[in-house]
């Protein structure tokens, strides 16, 4: 087997593993899927602040973005992003974990950036859990970079490390 075509193997296999997902806006009607989402993947062992009415009221509100990747008819992750004057606030991110390591993240993160930069927006903060390596080594790689902590952010049960990203300074394809 030569070297060339193990390569092109492996860039079609990625591209089958990602070519069911499309992204676009969160409908009202995906306010209960994302909630429970939230709650399993990002709000486990804390009190559930993600209900399904705060989720469907930062999908009609116009200065959020709320973005699903859709398998079908599933939701395979989503992100919520808040627009304010000078900068965006990205509220929440998870992927499901069977679709955890395919681009699906990094790609919901790039279309909520692209709409802060399209708003003239180019600072992005963000919290996760203190203990969220996962989570905290995902965003290095996309070129965010630690900038605070805030003691007891959760429910005074753990700490939040903030995290910024100036959009003007590299593209995170790079990162
Ligand atoms: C964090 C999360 C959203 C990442 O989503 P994802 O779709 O799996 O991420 P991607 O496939 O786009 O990863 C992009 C890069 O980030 C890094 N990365 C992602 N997950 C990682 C992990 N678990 N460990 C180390 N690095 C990771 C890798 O460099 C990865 O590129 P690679 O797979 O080519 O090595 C996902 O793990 C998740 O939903 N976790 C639970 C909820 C959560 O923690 N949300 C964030 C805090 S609100």
């Amino acid at each position: 087997m030569s070297f060339p075509y193990l390569v092109f193997r492996g860039a079609s296999a990625h591209y089958t593993r990602l070519m069911n997902i499309r992204l676009g806006l969160a409908r009202r009607d995906d306010a209960t899927e994302i909630s429970l989402m939230s709650r399993f993947l990002v709000e486990h062992g804390l009190p559930w602040s993600w209900t399904e009415s705060r989720v469907s009221r930062y999908i009609r509100h116009p200065d959020c973005s709320v973005v699903v990747a859709r398998d079908r008819r599933r939701i395979a992750g989503f992100g919520v992003m808040e627009f304010h004057d000078a900068h965006a606030h990205l509220s929440l991110l998870a992927v499901r974990p069977a679709y955890q390591r395919r681009g699906i993240g990094r790609r919901i993160i790039e279309w909520l950036e692209s709409t802060a930069r399209t708003a003239g927006i180019f600072l992005v903060r963000l919290e996760l859990r203190a203990g969220n390596d996962a989570a905290r080594q995902f965003y290095e790689k996309l070129g965010y970079r630690e900038t605070g902590r805030k003691a007891g952010y959760y429910d005074a049960r753990e700490d939040a490390v903030v995290m910024t990203r100036d959009l003007s300074v590299h593209s995170s394809f790079n990162a």
